[in-house]
């Protein structure tokens, strides 16, 4: 049998490296050996959006670069399925396999169905109800179009039957990113906070507050619904610098979206310019974690971070006002809570966060063994 699977964006490969692993596992100990191309769209191509990751998590590298690049959400999708499709006619796969919800995501699934190839979708069934992000819209349509669908817990397989997904195609495996956190976990764990800090700084030589375990906050902003309007993202960058930053340091890796957004705002120098603001590069896997694992507090508008919050306990405050992942939210036993982007709730929910315990929850199958699970129900399914 023959899978071809797919990363495109920084999301994608801490979700596709323990599958890569279950397949050469799979490999070592069955007579039926599955072969397996990974495709990289190109849709995130910075060492520290990409190849850092492949590195810390020991993917092998790419077989095939569609070197698609950054552009509008049609530039990317359409040059992916262009590309794509020029992939499947060559290496003709049994399965494609699509993770989460990027461009790449939704541009394969959709191109792999067209040439007549099963698709199978790691992370489906998750939904935020909210149609102006362009990541629902993924979902939903790989979703429609995927012939199997792997849940990351019950409240997805929900959300698929309620759109009338036949049983059969829908089964809970847990969810894959954990695999890799556990995985990582004793790496991270080894590394000094200062060192992180230390090969991270954005800029060279900005000083570095003493740091002590728990007495300090991280926060990641990448999300349009954030840093691409100014009279949202003024009053965020406001309260980061004028009150979270007097409290406790706080430490941010730049997503590239929101360097830019700062800089066409007229907000940089003062964010360069807060102490206890310390600015970092986008930084690696196990260095986040690192930071995750010790903090007081995170604040974040990412969907895997929320996820790794709930694992590892950290009080989250996520700067939405929805999630596609409802099993991270306090209500349902998690770590994290809405916030949205209105200072007044962020800054209420802020002060209860910081009386808040560390209390790490796991989730049904969220157990480390997510990607085997992946692998037996494609082949189950052949
Ligand atoms: C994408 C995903 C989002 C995910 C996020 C994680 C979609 C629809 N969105 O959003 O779900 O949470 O990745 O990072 O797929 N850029 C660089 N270097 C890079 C990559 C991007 O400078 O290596 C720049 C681009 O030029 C662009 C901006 O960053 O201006 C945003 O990149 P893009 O890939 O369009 O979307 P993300 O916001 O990263």
């Amino acid at each position: 049998m023959k899978i071809i699977s797919v990363v495109g964006a920084r999301p994608n490969f801490m979700k596709i490296a323990p599958f890569i692993r279950a397949i050469e596992k799979h490999n070592t100990t069955s007579g039926n050996k599955v072969e397996h191309l990974l495709v990289h769209t190109g849709q995130h191509y910075d060492h520290q959006m990409s190849q850092k990751f492949f590195d810390d998590l020991n993917i092998p590298p790419a077989d095939i670069h569609l070197g698609v690049g950054s552009g509008t959400h049609a530039q990317q999708v359409g040059n992916t399925m262009i590309a794509f499709e020029k992939v499947i006619a060559d290496e003709k796969p049994d399965w494609v396999v699509v993770v989460g919800d990027v461009n790449a995501t939704l541009a394969c699934s959709v191109t792999a169905k067209k040439q007549h190839v099963k698709c199978c979708h790691i992370e489906a069934g998750l939904r935020s109800g909210d149609w102006t992000m362009p990541e629902e819209i993924n979902r939903l349509v790989t979703d429609r179009l995927s012939d199997l669908l792997l849940t990351p817990d019950t409240l997805s397989i929900e959300n698929l039957k309620k759109e009338g997904v036949e049983d059969s195609k829908i089964d809970f495996v847990g969810n894959i990113m954990i695999d890799t956190l556990e995985g990582q976990r004793e790496t991270a764990a080894a590394l000094e906070i200062r060192d992180v800090l230390v090969s991270n700084l954005l800029i060279e030589g900005s000083a570095i507050p003493s740091v002590t375990e728990e007495n300090y906050a991280v926060m990641t902003l990448h999300r349009p619904s954030n840093v691409d309007l100014k009279d949202i993202f003024t009053p965020l960058v406001d309260f980061l610098t004028g009150e979270v930053a007097i409290d406790m340091p706080l430490f941010w890796p730049i997503h590239p979206r929101a360097r830019k957004q700062l800089e066409l705002f007229g907000l940089w120098d003062k964010v360069v310019s807060t102490p206890n603001l310390v600015l970092l590069r986008p930084i690696g896997y196990h260095d986040m974690l690192r930071l995750n694992m010790n903090a007081k507090l995170f604040l974040t508008d990412s969907g895997g971070l929320q996820e790794e919050c709930t694992v590892l306990g950290t009080p989250c405050l996520t700067l939405r006002w929805n999630t596609e992942r409802p099993i991270t939210l306090y209500e349902h036993g998690g770590a994290s809570v809405l916030v949205g982007n209105n200072v007044e709730r962020i800054r209420e929910e802020y002060q209860n966060a910081l009386v808040k315990e560390r209390k790490p929850v796991r989730p049904e199958l969220w157990d480390g063994k997510t990607a085997e699970r992946c692998l037996e129900a494609i082949l189950k399914a052949s």
